[in-house]
């Protein structure tokens, strides 16, 4: 019997391209990303009472995170447009997926993120698909100015998400959340750190209003993290602090998109401590079995905080994005846990250390 290729993902590109700039079958540079998993909470009741809660888990895209949606079109478009060469300023998961898109499409990757603050995972990506890796003595903040300045007069593409391409591909998610869930949240979960991503999210799901596919669009709930939130604080934060390295940000470039993915939606833009922060992390890996990184689990604590302040009621669908696996930092999954114990190869050794 032949397979049928009938229903096989030809990444988001292919997949939506009603929905987005249109690219030249020559320039499509894809790893098959987006149709990630939407996956239901079972063992949270004791903190989600009776609201859904499901995990859109954008760990599981071919780098690792969400930004392969965003990377797959900004990537194509600019060799479509004849450039040679990207360029980005990263906390590390945008420099992963840059170099990945950028190695598949035959093109030079230039990477700036704040040295000492990049998790091992991220680093060790950019750095095995041939990026160039420059490692700033400074902030990520510092790092993206410096790239606005080379874009502005050397031929390289910025591939931040201030790269419109970026946010085209990554409201995608929000075409899938409605199509998997079939209606539409009541309210939506996200970690915010440059903005970009909670400004993609609703253009999604604005779009799929407008085009009357959904009833009503989900409030836009992005949460920061305590030491790093300019948005909640109203000013930049010089020198932001958080356990949450790629949320680590004072002055996000999509501040307005956030803003008015807020207002428009009657959301809120708050904020979560590292504690609550490391609490989500661990209770999302221990209970429902699903590895995300420290900054991805904001979306989780957001969903904790706004369920005590009863922003969150019982009968509301709240989709929380896991934005990225919890691989890519092992280190810090390392630091929060039980430690493992070193036995001697004994069976009585080790069924006493088992608890029997
Ligand atoms: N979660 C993860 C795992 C991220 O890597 C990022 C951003 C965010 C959340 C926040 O998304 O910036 O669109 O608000 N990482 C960027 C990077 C800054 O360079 O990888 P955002």
């Amino acid at each position: 019997m032949a397979l049928s290729r009938k229903g096989l993902w030809r990444g988001i590109i292919r997949e939506f391209a009603e929905h987005l700039p249109p690219v030249g079958e020559d320039a499509v540079t894809t790893l098959l990303e987006g149709n990630t998993p939407l996956v239901e909470a079972v063992n949270l009741k004791d903190v989600t009472g009776r609201t859904r809660l499901f995990f859109k888990f954008e760990g599981l895209n071919p780098t690792g995170s969400f930004k392969d949606r965003g990377m797959t079109l900004a990537v194509s478009k600019a060799r479509e447009e004849g450039s040679r060469a990207v360029i980005c300023a990263s906390t590390g998961n945008t420099s992963a997926s840059a170099a990945a898109y950028a190695s598949r499409a035959g093109m030079k990757a230039y990477v700036l993120v704040p040295e000492g603050n990049v998790a091992l995972g991220k680093l060790s990506q950019a750095m095995i698909h041939g990026a160039m890796v420059l490692e700033v003595r400074g902030s990520f903040d510092d790092a993206l100015a410096v790239v606005k300045e080379v874009t502005k007069n050397y031929p390289v593409t910025m591939v931040n998400s201030l790269n419109p391409y970026r946010i085209e591909g990554q409201k995608t998610a929000a075409f899938e959340v409605c199509e998997y869930l079939g209606y539409n949240p009541t309210h939506h979960f996200l970690p915010v750190g440059n903005a970009g991503n909670i400004t993609a999210y609703w253009k999604g799901y604005e779009e799929l209003r407008e085009r009357r596919v959904v009833s009503e669009s989900p409030r836009m709930m992005g949460f920061q993290a305590e030491g790093a939130a300019p948005i909640v604080r109203g000013e930049p934060v010089l020198n932001p602090k958080t356990v949450a390295t790629a949320i680590k940000i004072g002055n996000p470039a999509s501040w307005q998109g956030a803003l008015r993915a807020k207002e428009e939606s009657g959301g809120v833009i708050d904020m979560v401590s590292d504690e609550e922060i490391l609490d989500a992390y661990r209770l999302v890996a221990s209970r429902e079995g699903i590895f995300c990184e420290p900054a991805s689990a904001a979306s989780l604590a957001g969903v904790i905080k706004m369920r005590k302040l009863s922003v969150l009621k019982d009968g509301d669908t709240a989709v929380c994005t896991l934005t990225g696996h919890g691989l890519k930092d092992p280190d810090c999954a390392i630091k929060v846990s039980v430690k493992p114990l070193s036995v001697s190869p004994d069976v009585k050794e080790i069924v006493r250390a088992m608890g029997f």
